[in-house]
This record gives C-alpha cells, structure tokens and sequence, in this order.
C-alpha cells in the first residue's frame, strides 16, 4: 500500500494551541541499539508499576453492545447501554457498520508508518511547542516517569488540519457515522432528543492518536500509557485483535479490556462525565506492554469545538436530588489543562468538580 506522510501542519506554524510537551527519545528507535534495555527512565515507581501475572479478575468482562439493536431502537440494548455507562464507563461495540477492509486498511497504514526509518517518521514529529505529530504527550518534566509507547496525534475534523493520508480519511469518516448514532443515544439517555448534544456543543472535533508499544523485555517495571482517563467527549478504539494491553479500572481493580474481533472499544471520556452531572464516568484506563509481540491501537477521540462552554446539562441537574457537581468551563481551556499535566489518573476532572 502506497502511504503519503503529508509534512505536519505544525511546520507550517498553524499550531493547535492546545499545549506542548517535552521532546523525548522513541522507544522503538532505543530498542533497534538494544532490545532488552529498559532505561531508568521508563521504570515505574514500585506502586505504579502493573502487576503482570494478576489474573484474578479474569471473568469480569466489559460490557459488549450489539450496534445494530440500537439503530433498531431495542430497548433492552438501550438499557444496557445506560447501565455500560454508568457502571463501567467502557464498552465494546459490535455490528458497528465500520467496513473490515476501513480497520484492515487503517492498522495496515499505521504499521507501515511506523515501519518507516526513523528519519521518515520524524518529517511529521511534533514540534516542542504542539501537540499534533510523531512523539510523545503529557511530558512536563525531565523527572518525570515515561512511557513505554510512541505515538502519533492527528486532529482529523475539520478537514484543514488533516495531514494523514487515505486510510485515515475513510476511516475517520466510517468512524463519525458511528459515533453520530453514540451521540444520539447519549442525548436521549440524557433526557434529551437525539439532537441534544450537536445542539448544545456544536459541530463535534474529532482527532485521532496512533499508540505503538513496542515490546519489553519487563513489561512488569513499565507502563505502555499511565493510567488516565480521555479529555473526550467518549473515545473509540480499535486495538489489536489478539494482543491484549488495555485495561480499565472497574471498582477499584484493573481488568482486561479483552479484544474481541471487529469490535470497537468505547469509552466515557471527561466531557461526558461533565455533562452528565457524574451520571457517566470517564472511567480511569492505562496499557500495558508484554515480551512477545508489539501492539497497536487507533484511539479515535470526540470533542466539542474549543470555544463551547461545557458544564452539567439542565436535564441532568435537579435541585436537591441531583445538585450540580461541576463548574462550567469552555472546552479549550479544559484541554489546555489536561495537557499542562502528566497523565495522572483523574486529577483534572477534579479540578472542575464543585
Ligand atoms: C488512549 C488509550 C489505550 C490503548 O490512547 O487514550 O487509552 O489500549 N489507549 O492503547
Ligand atoms: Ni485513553
């Protein structure tokens, strides 16, 4: 398959806004001199570091929601829905309508680009000063703890800061019509019409995040992304059919989002959780590495513009039973928050709760 890595906008000044991040080293490229380092900067404190061989929780299962019921408006499928959100803040979708060949062709265009020679990869790197690009996010101090994962961030809607090719575009399109009919159900369970949402927050942003996790000689000492909860309004990822990596803390313990073929994994983000007064959480996930075998995901993230104020929905507020518990914030500055800080669990959406 031919790829055209289109020069980031970023090299022609038109910049997001949204934050920066320190420059760190690619682990893959740290791998290619020596595939058994694990530098100290990667090594987790001892209690951030995952317990590997936990397998305790191994039949609790995230919730799977059969797409082609919602669109036949089942309510049994719509409950479960409500109850995925309110108790696990994550699901997986089936009979979502995204064609196999659109997440064939995606995942294939993703390896590929990390394929590249390294000097090929970094004609789209971020600049110190963005977001958007090849590197590493979140990276606020030389101290801190990294990531055992490279990364790309695109933001794929509106079209004028598109700058992946093919495969990202038909993607990212197959992805909005799925994440129209999320939104809409949303807005009902909300109290609202199917309209709700687009109403109150405008035209959605859309932008998408590649995670390469290379493999590690001991995955026990490091984390392929902290643990975090998504700045989104709810987030869709395509992971690796076999390979598992994410998991998600439910009641306090951590499980395995297991892949299952096909599927998408959804999750509350932040944008949500606000919205819908606490109703829905942005349930707090990370990723794990392993030994054997690389793992890729496509993180699809839904956000309101920038300039739209975010804050609990009226239908979601009520007096005495339901007092408000978070403050308005416009979207921009909620995100330029998020990405002033390492990713550290829930710390920012405690910065707007009351
Ligand atoms: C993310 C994320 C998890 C994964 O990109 O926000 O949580 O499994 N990714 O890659
Ligand atoms: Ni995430």
């Amino acid at each position: 398959m031919e790829l055209k890595v289109v020069k980031a906008s970023v090299e022609k000044g038109e910049g997001l806004g949204w934050g920066k991040s320190l420059l760190v080293p690619s682990i893959q490229e740290i791998l290619k001199n020596d595939s058994q380092s694990v530098p100290e900067r990667y090594i987790q404190e001892p209690k951030d570091r995952p317990l590997i061989s936990q397998n305790l929780f191994d039949s609790l299962q995230v919730p799977v929601i059969d797409f082609s019921m919602l669109a036949q408006k089942d309510a049994n499928e719509i409950r479960k829905l409500d109850l995925a959100c309110k108790e696990w803040g994550f699901f997986q979708i089936i009979n979502h309508g995204v064609r196999e060949e659109t997440m064939v062709n995606m995942k294939a265009a993703m390896a590929a680009f990390f394929e590249l020679p390294f000097q090929e990869k970094s004609k789209c790197a971020k600049a110190a000063n963005e977001i958007q690009g090849y590197g590493q996010n979140f990276v606020v101090s030389e101290k801190q703890k990294l990531d055992w994962c490279d990364m790309m961030f695109l933001k794929t809607f509106p079209h004028e800061t598109r700058n992946f090719k093919e495969a990202v575009e038909e993607y990212s399109t197959e992805i909005r019509k799925v994440s129209n009919k999320i939104d809409a159900n949303l807005s009902v369970l909300m109290g609202m019409d199917e309209n709700g949402l687009k109403r109150k927050l405008g035209e959605f942003q859309q932008g998408i995040r590649m995670n390469y996790y290379p493999t590690c000689s001991r995955p026990d000492l490091v984390l392929g992304i902290s643990p975090h909860s998504d700045g989104s309004l709810f987030t869709l990822l395509l992971q690796d059919d076999e390979i598992n990596g994410l998991q998600i803390k439910h009641k306090k313990v951590w499980i395995d989002a297991k892949p299952i073929r096909n599927s998408l994994v959804v999750n509350i983000g932040d944008a949500i959780e606000i919205l819908s007064n606490g109703m829905y959480k942005s349930i707090e996930h990370r990723a794990i590495s392993n030994e054997k075998k690389p793992r890729m995901s496509i993180a699809t993230f839904v956000m309101p513009g920038d300039e739209v104020q975010i804050g609990p929905l009226d239908s979601m507020v009520n007096g005495k039973h339901l007092p408000r518990s978070y403050r308005n914030i416009k979207y921009i500055d909620y995100i330029r928050q998020k990405f002033a800080m390492k990713m550290q669990g829930k710390a920012h959406t405690a910065i707007v709760k009351l």
